[in-house]
């Protein structure tokens, strides 16, 4: 059934406070609990009280004492209804859950040998009943029992307040949460665990003790989650004056999650990959990951936490937020320029996908059938990007008074974006009614940019189009307000004094860059004294998340990468040269002509590798758009024209720059310990790069050096990068070597073996499919585990586009088996994983029938929530 934003009612029922207490036991765990209900004043007098709870048996209950008989109370799958109860009560429930038969990875599970939980967003129903919804926050006091040597360490939310031994080799530990939270918040582990210890002081002077949780033999992993874990602590007090609440802040790490983490109350729950990294083991990418999501998770307990969410339409609420918190964070910690541009090439790649898709949404949506489904890009990396766009319109200054008048009005409280943007509007006098569009409207707005120079009034004139595209079941479009940040280029390559005489601008950097504010349909910019024709550069560092259309020439582009100040779209010009050089080829394969890439882009690129750009920057600005990103040029995405006109240009530009490349690549190789430093990460990103380039031509002294780099490196990002070319190229037998060894070295490492299966995944030979089924096989391999599917299936499907599209279908019946396979065990991970087949939109008939008909042999069986709700949106 559809839930509508619109028919929000508040609670019948608030919670004053909460007592659990869990005898754990793998099958048989029972849940004890003793809720203080109270009615809300805000809601009619005599509503039942209603529950919701699933997979739960009920073992009794008992208001204020007095148990009830079956008479006076109804269950159904979802819910528990007692018809009459006093305005005032304790209801006591006692239920029995089976933990280790819980293979959905939500409530309370079993990963390897622990217990642990995941609760976000409905999973506290499979707990115990409850009203499992944001806006009713409580104290919770929880005890949890359990046998004391399989299970020595016994956590949850707060402070331990007591602990002791009972009969039968059993003990306890209760811990007290002060501050109230919903149940999404609520966690509980329990396991053979070992910590990692250390503490940080608040600003204010407190002492907060940290620990790490993790497996034994995880202990030599946790310092760098340590390490970005008191950064961040002290980023949120610097930036936005946010200091840490409990004496304690726990991450436990589990190698079963359907998420990179998640930020219970003083009890963060992570994906093992998203906490443990050592030099050898993690790739400088998991390095990164880690970072950004430690402290994304730590951001929440302000954005998230101490103010929540009042209903799950409001998701973005947090998560724009948070993703936006730990987007700056990790600009700062690194080079800003580079993750601005890592971030714009996921969400244009990705979330552009998206909501063009049909399960496009906006980032506040009106309607679910399943809440977990809405964990999007759209409600992250978007609402991020809405979130970006609020920042920059009121300036820094601005932005942290409201965002100090956001926490500071609706602490404890449970909220809406409309609260979010008030304390924006009313800090600022900034009028935010249109821009609320962004909130509402799914769908990419597309500008059409074009512009007149006349010399003789030295007038320079921009004209904007937008339009939205229409999106399933929000057909009409308004105008949306976009900032457009702006430079105009002269032919020195600076950047020109700027005049409007017309149109609406804002936040001059100096008077050389300015946002001008797009609020119309059709809008034209006049810019007066313009003395030259300039080259316009575009949405500076991406100022909003819609798609560019300006038909900028071959000169003006390669104008822009030379000398824009700007270094996003110093890049962007270089990936419009590259993308332009691509659409050329790709038409003449399409015509049965010899794709031949541009010259110019090979002299492009030369004139990058003799600049004197950073590495890092430089690394980012040789690789050619992906395979992905240019799909997401075309109506119909012409599959192997993109594939084979990509490597072509690779080994063109590689066979013209051989010089240039070897030389980068030996002045980019790093001596010393490994440290996963921005300026390191940087060289190794170009040095692999090159490498890259190079070994698509397979010379054998290159051969070899990738041969040495896997056998001999010192840290994971060169043996992962080595391991790729070798197992990528036409040397089998070097990269059944390499693979060989890799497996021998890492079959007792899970997250490594990741990695191993991730590089067979997107293998591009033609025998990737029977390799991957193969590999589903192999003992390391689980379908229970979403960190392996990930890898190996999730890969294959979405980053080995060439053989997942294979014109005989084949692929596509391996992913509707699988996912079908997958939704009895983990609807969560199934409804994910079934997007590349729900977007055949944009492919040829041929192989949007094969991706049909596979739906709706898949829309046949007893489906999940989950699952039927992508399927169905997807054939409609
Ligand atoms: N709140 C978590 C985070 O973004 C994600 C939880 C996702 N849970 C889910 N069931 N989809 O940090
Ligand atoms: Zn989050």
């Amino acid at each position: 059934s559809v839930i509508y934003l619109k028919d929000y009612l508040a609670p019948a029922f608030l919670v004053q406070g909460v007592e659990l207490t869990f005898d754990l036991y793998p099958n048989q765990t029972r849940v004890f609990a003793n809720i203080q209900f109270q009615r809300n004043a805000e809601r009619e007098a005599s509503l039942p009280l209603q529950l919701h709870g699933s997979d739960l048996k009920l073992i009794s209950l008992a208001i204020d004492g007095v148990v009830l008989t079956t008479a006076q109370y109804q269950v159904s799958d979802e819910l528990l209804t007692i018809n009459t109860v006093p305005d005032q009560f304790v209801l006591t429930s006692e239920v029995e859950i089976d933990p280790a038969n819980n293979t959905s990875l939500e409530g309370l599970y079993r990963s390897n040998t622990m217990f642990c939980t995941q609760c976000e967003a409905e999973g506290f129903r499979k707990i115990t009943y409850y009203p499992d919804r944001p806006d009713v926050m409580a104290a919770f006091t929880t005890t949890v029992i359990a046998d004391k040597s399989e299970y020595p360490v016994l956590l949850s939310n707060g402070n331990s307040v007591k602990r002791g031994d009972l009969d039968n080799n059993r003990h306890f530990v209760t811990w007290q949460d002060p501050f109230r939270k919903p149940a999404y918040l609520f966690a509980l582990v329990a396991g053979d665990l070992q910590v990692v210890e250390d503490r940080f002081v608040t600003s204010s002077g407190r002492e907060v003790v940290l620990e790490i949780w993790v497996e034994p033999e995880n202990l030599t992993k946790c310092d760098h989650a340590m390490a970005s874990l008191k950064a961040a602590m002290k980023w949120d007090e610097e930036v936005y004056g946010r200091e840490y609440d409990l004496d304690i802040y726990m991450i436990v790490a589990v190698n079963d999650f359907n998420m990179g983490a998640m930020e219970n109350k003083g009890l963060n729950i992570f994906n093992s990959s998203c906490v443990l990294a050592r030099s050898d083991t993690a790739t400088d990418a998991a390095f990164q990951r880690i970072e950004g999501v430690v402290a994304h998770e730590y951001f929440h307990n302000w954005s998230g936490n101490r103010v929540t969410c009042r209903d799950w339409f409001q998701l973005s609420l947090k998560e724009g937020f948070t993703v936006y918190r730990d987007q700056c964070f990790s600009a700062d910690m690194n080079d800003a320029a580079v993750k601005r541009i890592e971030d714009v090439a996921m969400l244009r790649t990705a979330q552009f996908a998206e909501d063009a898709g049909p399960t496009a949404h906006p980032v506040r949506p009106e309607q679910f059938i399943e809440i977990s489904n809405f964990y999007t890009l759209t409600i992250y990396e978007k609402g991020s990007e809405v979130v970006r766009m609020i920042a920059n319109l009121l300036g820094e200054a601005l932005f942290r008074k409201g965002c100090d008048l956001y926490f500071a009005r609706h602490d404890g409280q449970a909220v809406t974006v409309d609260d979010f943007v008030a304390a924006m509007a009313e800090v600022s006098d900034i009028d935010f009614t249109q821009f609320m569009r962004w909130y509402s409207q799914a769908g990419t707005p597309e500008l059409q940019i074009t512009d007149q120079y006349n010399a003789e009034k030295q007038q320079y004139l921009l004209t904007f189009k937008q339009h939205t595209p229409a999106t399933q079941g929000q057909k009409d479009k308004q105008p949306l307000h976009i900032p457009v940040k702006l430079g105009l280029l002269n032919q020195a390559g600076q950047d020109m004094a700027l005049h409007l005489s017309e149109g609406e601008a804002s936040g001059a950097q100096g008077d050389q860059c300015r946002v001008l504010h797009l609020r119309e349909a059709t809008q034209t910019f006049v810019f007066e004294n313009v003395i030259e024709q300039p080259t316009p550069s575009l949405l500076r560092g991406f100022s909003a998340p819609v798609k560019v259309n300006f038909s900028y020439n071959q000169a003006q582009l390669l104008h822009l990468m030379q000398h824009d100040s700007d270094g996003f779209n110093r890049w962007d010009a270089g990936q419009r040269l590259a993308i332009d050089a691509l659409k050329s080829m790709i038409t003449a394969f399409n015509s049965g002509l010899m794709p031949i890439l541009d010259t110019a882009l090979v002299e492009a690129f030369r004139s990058l590798l003799n600049s004197s750009l950073s590495p890092a920057i430089l690394a980012e600005m040789l690789v050619l758009p992906s395979e992905a990103y240019l799909a997401e040029q075309y109506e119909v995405v012409p599959i192997e024209a993109i594939h084979a006109c990509r490597n072509i240009a690779r080994k063109t530009l590689a066979q013209g720059l051989q010089v240039e490349l070897k030389q980068c690549l030996q002045a980019n190789l790093l001596e010393g310990n490994y440290r996963p430093v921005a300026e390191d990460i940087g060289k190794r990103r170009l040095k692999n790069t090159c490498l890259a380039y190079l070994m698509s031509l397979e010379a054998p002294e290159v051969v070899d050096q990738a041969w040495q780099q896997f056998n001999q490196a010192d840290n994971m990002t060169d043996v992962q990068a080595a391991l790729v070319q070798l197992v990528h190229s036409k040397q089998d037998d070097k990269a059944d070597a390499a693979l060989k060894k890799f497996e021998s070295d890492w079959q007792q490492d899970a997250l490594v073996m990741d990695q191993w299966f991730a590089v067979q995944a997107s293998r591009p030979q033609p025998d990737a499919l029977a390799r991957v089924k193969a590999l589903m096989e192999h003992s390391a391999f689980s379908l229970k585990n979403p960190n392996k599917v990930r890898a190996l299936v999730g890969t294959y499907c979405n980053q080995n586009r060439v053989n997942f599209h294979s014109i005989d279908g084949h692929s596509y019946r391996f992913l509707a088996d699988v996912v079908l396979a997958l939704d009895k065990m983990n609807p969560q991970i199934a409804s994910r994983l079934i997007t590349p087949l729900a977007r055949w939109q944009k492919l040829d008939l041929k192989r949007q029938g094969l991706m049909q008909a596979e739906l709706q042999r898949i829309a046949q069986a007893k489906l999940s929530k989950d699952l039927f709700e992508v399927v169905n949106k997807a054939l409609a």
